[in-house]
């Protein structure tokens, strides 16, 4: 017999009340019960990243968090990165640094980027490198993926570049809202 628990959420920043299966993870629920495919299904075991989310703004990988373990968390998907039709920077970074191949890593590599950007908003190479290890691409597209970030770190909020690397006065990625918006990921 499955065991289902009622469970509140905030997701791309909208409350979610919803009884799952006990036994089901996030990955499971966003998907499955919320129609929020953005976010990747692979190895199922931590190995890949392709399911990265945001929770209370921590990435991590829900294909190994149980839904019940977010209950009265805010989570962000790659559906809520972009605000009012308009591409977060960092998405609009990789399409044009062409980081964007088959697309499956892509919404992983993004949460994983964004997490990175809200901690360090003007990381050196190796830091991207690191923030990003746990996100694999089958493509092989590292090396547009950091260009793509180091591109959206040069940025500000509006998506212009800011005035010098390193502006002080430049805020951090991670300070931008996130709202609900287009799914730009592949499904
Ligand atoms: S599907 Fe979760 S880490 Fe691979
Ligand atoms: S773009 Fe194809 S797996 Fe990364």
């Amino acid at each position: 017999m499955t065991t289902s628990r009622q469970i509140e959420m905030t997701v791309n920043g909208r409350t979610r009340s919803m009884a799952i299966a006990a036994h089901h993870t996030l990955l499971e629920v966003l998907r499955d019960d919320l129609g929020l495919t953005g976010t990747k299904e692979c190895c199922l075991v931590g190995e890949c990243g392709a399911c990265t989310v945001l929770v209370d703004e921590v990435s991590v990988d829900s294909c190994l968090v149980l839904a019940a373990e977010a209950d009265g968390a805010c989570v962000t998907t790659v559906e809520g990165l972009a605000v009012g039709g308009r591409l977060h920077p960092l998405q609009q970074a990789f399409l044009d640094t062409g980081a964007v191949q088959c697309g499956f890593c892509i919404p992983g590599q993004l949460i994983a980027a964004r997490a990175l950007l809200a901690r360090s908003p003007h990381p050196s190479r190796a830091e991207i490198e690191e923030g990003l290890a746990g996100n694999l691409c089958r493509c092989a597209g590292y090396e547009q993926i950091i260009e793509a970030v180091l591109a959206a770190a040069a940025l500000d909020e509006t998506g212009d570049r800011a005035v010098a690397d390193g502006d002080a006065h430049a805020p951090a990625m991670g300070d931008r809202a996130s709202t609900p918006n287009a799914d730009v990921a592949p499904q």
